[in-house]
């Protein structure tokens, strides 16, 4: 099968190879998909970069749509050829991005729900939702999303307003107007961002979930709310020590992806799609992606 994956640590343009490799056998309480699609995130990036360091060759690619090729021991409630989609492990000689992918954890995918719309959904939900339980969001809340044009954004306002916040957020104007019909309350980014919030706001928020790049976001976010800790940040992660604010330390949260692919298919949630490429073409998808400004979700079409 045809796999994207790297064998050296470093750039991924420099590492990554597509090429053939065996296909991997789904372990007890595993499935193997036939891939359609394949989610690209920052973190796939990192991984090529030595997050995670352990043995190589590894596949890169954490979110998958498909349909069952295989079950492994123990497996019932699905069946070959079935649409399925989840998060791909990623310790492997070949991850999600492959023509064959394995599968710990999966949901059924619902009839209107893409493959490309669904390979776009673990990873920004499972981060959004677990960062918002984090702060213990619920009805009430003043919460501002921090880099709401990010995928992972995007779902956590969605999934806050859902929840009954009022909810505040920064974003470019790619997806500002989209925001607005959700129900958020939108500013731009950078210089100011305290102030504008604050006004929004008529004083400190409650909480602050930040998803900005690295380096631009927290000392404004600080001031945004009554004590650092009231900022959980899941991108600067570096910088989270030196303003004192939060990272997540909650559990993995995979186990709502399955509702928000039902309110998805339905047409009341959505992570935006900024390009669908096919497999031969990932260089073009690496490239958006790593530009900072992808305006929205990088789909491999697989399969
Ligand atoms: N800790 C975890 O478990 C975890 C998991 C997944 C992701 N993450 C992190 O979460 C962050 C978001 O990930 P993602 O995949 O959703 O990112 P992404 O969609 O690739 O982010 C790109 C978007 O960032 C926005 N942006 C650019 N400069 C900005 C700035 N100065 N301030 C605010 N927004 C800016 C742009 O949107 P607009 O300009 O259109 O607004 C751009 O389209 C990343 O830092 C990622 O590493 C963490």
């Amino acid at each position: 099968m045809r796999t994207l994956r790297f064998h050296e640590y470093g750039d991924p343009a420099q590492v990554l190879r597509l090429e053939e490799a065996a296909a991997p056998e789904p372990g007890p309480g595993q499935i193997r998909v036939a891939v359609e699609a394949c989610g690209l995130t920052p973190a796939d990036w990192a991984l090529c970069g030595g997050l995670f360091a352990g043995e190589l060759p590894r596949g890169i690619g954490l979110e998958v749509a498909g349909t069952v090729d295989a079950l492994g021991a123990g497996v019932s409630g699905v069946a070959a050829g079935d649409p399925v989609f989840g998060p791909a492990p990623f310790r492997g000689p070949t991850a999600g991005a492959a023509e064959l992918a394995v599968l710990d954890v999966w949901f059924a995918r619902p009839a209107g729900l893409g493959p490309a719309q669904a390979a776009g959904l673990p990873m920004a939900v499972e981060t959004a939702y677990r960062g918002l339980a984090d702060l213990g969001v619920t009805a009430g809340t003043t919460l501002l999303v921090s880099g709401a044009g990010t995928t992972v954004g995007f779902a956590a306002v969605q999934i806050a307003i859902g929840l009954g916040a009022r909810v505040i957020a920064t974003a470019g104007p790619t997806y500002a107007g989209d925001l607005r019909d959700r129900g958020a309350e939108v500013t731009g980014y950078g210089e100011g961002l305290a102030d504008r919030v604050t006004a929004i706001a008529g004083g400190p928020v409650d909480v602050v979930l930040d998803l900005a790049p690295a380096g631009t976001a927290l000392p404004e976010l600080v001031r945004t709310v009554a004590a650092p800790t009231d900022v959980l940040t899941q991108s600067d992660l570096a910088g989270a020590g030196r303003y004192g604010v939060r990272v997540s330390a909650g559990a993995i949260r995979d186990d709502v992806l399955g509702e928000y692919a039902e309110l998805a298919a339905a047409g009341r949630f959505s992570v935006p799609i900024a390009g669908v490429h096919p497999l031969d073409e990932w260089r073009a998808a690496l490239y958006r992606s790593r530009s900072g400004q992808a305006h929205g979700k990088l789909v491999l079409q697989i399969g």
